[in-house]
């Protein structure tokens, strides 16, 4: 064992542990793609729904994830060979570090995206622009391919740097000081806009349910959300498990880091809900542009408009880099664990490699017809589906294939609470991977045959 932490590196401490997992989670995916489908999905009754998805999904999944890293002190895939040799298991965490390389190379593209923005909103070229004129700054941008390139570029270099100086010394000492930022200029944009005129409605819209805006849809919505929100499905929580020691207790880190990405998530849409009412004519259904195309549009008319958007840009930044240092992670584990590269070699060429793949995503959006709707296809077939069918194979795996004794063994260590493991057994067998399934068919029937599961049902039941 002490070997195994010599050589793989250890995280330094609890809490440095805590922030880099709730970097890891805390991305594009609570301050961008939070809001927007919060604003698509009515609300308030979508914000709930999203919470017991959380609790009763994603905790167990990631608790699931932690407790086969920390037991096997592996990546993906040597922790699935560990638990279970000579099987097909394997390719779980074969998919994982997959999907790890395809969301990264893409996730690099968009976090380009807001470095630029951080710059246009310094320079103030948003000030006194018209709508017409912001969408054309973006549109501009997007699709001058050379221009994306350069600051997807930016972000492969600045993640593997970081990656490269290790767990402790990189990616720790890195969450120490962005997690902290993030928080403080998340709080500083909710009171800017929580006291913007207007804001009331922004509120209302947020904090009180309309249950009859719900249908199976938007509890799919939630679903998949939330695990691309909290990093699961794809052996990244098992992965910064697995520097973890037996001291550490398990569930209450899943606990806190779930709550951790959850309460940004949540506090994200206290920053963009009562600013975006506050402008009229502005709808918080609009989609994926509410942050690139909406937002402007806000802080080109409030007071200290340049200085809050820039913050906010800086913002999504910053949330982007811990993200991108998750995904780079999980790779650069499998080449060293698997292949024996070091790290710095690890992270050189996993790096160039997501830069190469990642040039198809960053002339997909106006810059070359042939690569059109290329990122969309990427974040869809691995930041959705994949992350599913990995996050359904892993409640399998432990609640079935890996003696469920076993796994209640590894998260006993350090944790007190006895009840907590066995409703955490219970959810892991049965619950969870039902409800997974459903929203997997859900997909590949809107996928195969244009419908979704619940129009089908209606149908069905003549409703
Ligand atoms: N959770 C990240 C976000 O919200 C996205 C993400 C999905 C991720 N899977 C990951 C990040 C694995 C790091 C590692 O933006």
């Amino acid at each position: 064992m002490t070997k195994a932490l010599f050589t793989r590196g250890n995280w330094g401490s609890r809490i440095g542990f805590i922030l880099a997992a709730a970097g890891c989670a805390v991305g594009l995916g609570n301050i961008w793609r939070f809001p927007t489908v919060t604003g698509q999905n009515g609300g308030a009754a979508f914000v709930i729904i999203y919470l017991g998805c959380v609790l009763l999904l994603g905790v167990p999944v990631m608790l699931a994830e932690l407790s086969i890293g920390r037991r096997t002190a592996s990546d993906p895939v040597g922790a699935f060979k560990t638990i279970a040799p000579n099987s097909l298991w394997k390719a779980v965490g074969g998919l994982g570090v997959l999907t790890g390389f395809m969301i990264l190379s893409s996730y690099c593209v968009v976090a380009g995206w807001t470095l630029k923005y951080v710059l246009v909103t310094i320079n103030g070229q948003f000030i006194g622009a018209s709508p017409e004129t912001i969408t054309h700054i973006f549109t501009t941008f997007v699709s001058d391919g050379t221009s994306v390139t350069l600051y997807h570029l930016f972000y492969v270099v600045l993640t593997v740097w970081i990656v490269t100086g290790g767990i402790e010394k990189g990616i720790e000492k890195a969450s120490m000081i962005l997690m902290p930022t993030l928080l403080l200029i998340l709080l500083l944009l909710v009171l800017r806009s929580l006291t913007l005129p207007g804001a009331s409605q922004g509120i209302s819209f947020y904090l009180s349910p309309d249950f009859s805006k719900v249908n199976l849809s938007v509890v799919m919505s939630a679903l998949g959300q939330a695990f691309f929100s909290l990093s699961l499905g794809m052996g990244a929580m098992l992965t910064y498990g697995s520097y973890l020691s037996k001291k550490e207790n398990l569930v209450s880190s899943a606990l806190y880091i779930s709550l951790a990405d959850t309460s940004i998530a949540f506090l994200a849409g206290f920053a963009i809900f009562p600013a975006l009412f506050s402008v009229e004519g502005l709808s918080p259904a609009v989609g994926s542009g509410l942050i690139f195309l909406v937002l402007p549009n806000i802080f080109n008319q409030i007071p200290f408009g340049q200085l809050f958007g820039t913050a906010f840009f800086f913002l999504l930044a910053i949330a982007a880099l811990t993200s991108t240092i998750g995904l780079l992670e999980v790779v650069v584990a499998y080449f060293i664990d698997q292949k024996k590269w070091s790290r710095k070699k690890s992270a050189l060429l996993v790096g160039l490699g997501a830069f190469l793949f990642g040039l198809p995503s960053a002339y997909s959006n106006g810059a070359s017809t042939f690569f059109a709707g290329f990122m969309d296809a990427i974040f869809l077939y691995f930041g959705e589906i994949s992350l599913a069918v990995g996050a359904l194979f892993i409640c399998l795996f432990v609640g079935w294939k890996w003696n469920i004794s076993a796994a209640l063994k590894e998260i006993r260590y350090g944790c007190s609470y006895s009840l907590v493991p066995s409703i955490w057994a219970f959810l892991i067998r049965y619950i969870c991977p039902t409800a997974i399934a459903i929203i997997l068919i859900d997909q590949f029937l809107l996928e195969l045959i244009g419908y979704r599961l619940t129009a089908i049902m209606a149908l069905y039941l003549g409703l």
